[in-house]
């Protein structure tokens, strides 16, 4: 894996969405294709997604509801399968390599498909755009590493108009040490703590807790959950 300390450039390579759908294309439709040949973390990390999701149902003051949730960059649908579809009674997916979702359909077996399953959208993240005020939840997990800052921003503008009056964004993503952390192999950056809390800021969202993932193998990189809402002040999720 190759890669080099420097922040991303405002203006990145014109080739960066096409390298990495290339990348992807290569990839094996499996867990482990979808962890990098980390597919033992899996079973920790949805475990403590689950834990995040039901304090949030139980909040006192804004319980999240179950309806309905976005998974974004959803690759096979490991998300979807073993969190998404256990917790809420429907789920979107959207994906920019087509042939994940197709590959999600047999992976997710056929009563998740028939029963959770609500619209699958094969298209990037740079370019999608939710139905207004549709969702509960719309998670983001393993994937804005390939979306440029730009578009990052503009991604989360669009998704505080996806949600529900009372609806979250949870990001889960790696957190790099210093700098950004350019991987070109994958064309894709990881960013450090202050940089992705700064676009946040820019996007309009305020982080209502932040969860340090714990149980990870040494070697990888510290990742973190983020619970997003519409900053107050904002008219959101009236599908206005
Ligand atoms: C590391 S995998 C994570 C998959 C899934 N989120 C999970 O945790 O199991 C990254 C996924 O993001 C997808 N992806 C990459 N760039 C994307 C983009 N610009 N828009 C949407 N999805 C993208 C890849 O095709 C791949 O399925």
């Amino acid at each position: 894996m190759e890669t080099s300390n420097e922040r991303l450039s405002l203006t990145p390579n014109e080739n960066f969405y096409k390298d990495g759908a290339e990348y992807w294309s290569k990839i094996p439709p499996t867990v482990d294709g979808m962890l990098g040949g980390f597919s033992e973390i899996s079973t920790t990390d949805i475990h403590s997604s689950k834990t995040l999701l039901k304090q949030l149902f139980t909040s006192t003051k804004q319980p999240l509801g179950r309806g309905y949730a976005l998974d974004c960059g959803a690759g096979i649908g490991r998300i979807t399968k073993f969190l998404l579809s256990d917790l809420f009674d429907r789920v979107d997916m959207v994906e920019q390599n087509p042939q994940f979702l197709e590959s999600a359909k047999k992976y997710l077996g056929k009563t998740i498909l028939e029963k959770k399953i609500g619209q699958m959208f094969p298209v990037g993240l740079q370019d999608f755009r939710p139905e207004p005020g549709k969702y509960d939840v719309i998670w983001c997990q393993w994937v804005l590493g390939h979306l440029t800052d730009e578009d990052f921003v503009a991604f989360f503008e669009r998704c505080k108009l996806g949600i529900k009056p009372k609806g979250v964004i949870i990001v889960k993503e790696n957190i790099s040490s210093g700098q950004v952390e350019v991987d070109t192999t994958d064309s894709s950056v990881t960013r450090p703590m202050g940089l992705l809390r700064e676009l946040f800021d820019k996007a309009g969202l305020d982080c209502c807790r932040m969860v340090k993932q714990l149980g990870f193998p040494k070697g990888l990189f510290t990742v973190y959950m983020f619970v997003l809402r519409p900053r107050h002040e904002e008219n959101v999720g009236s599908g206005e």
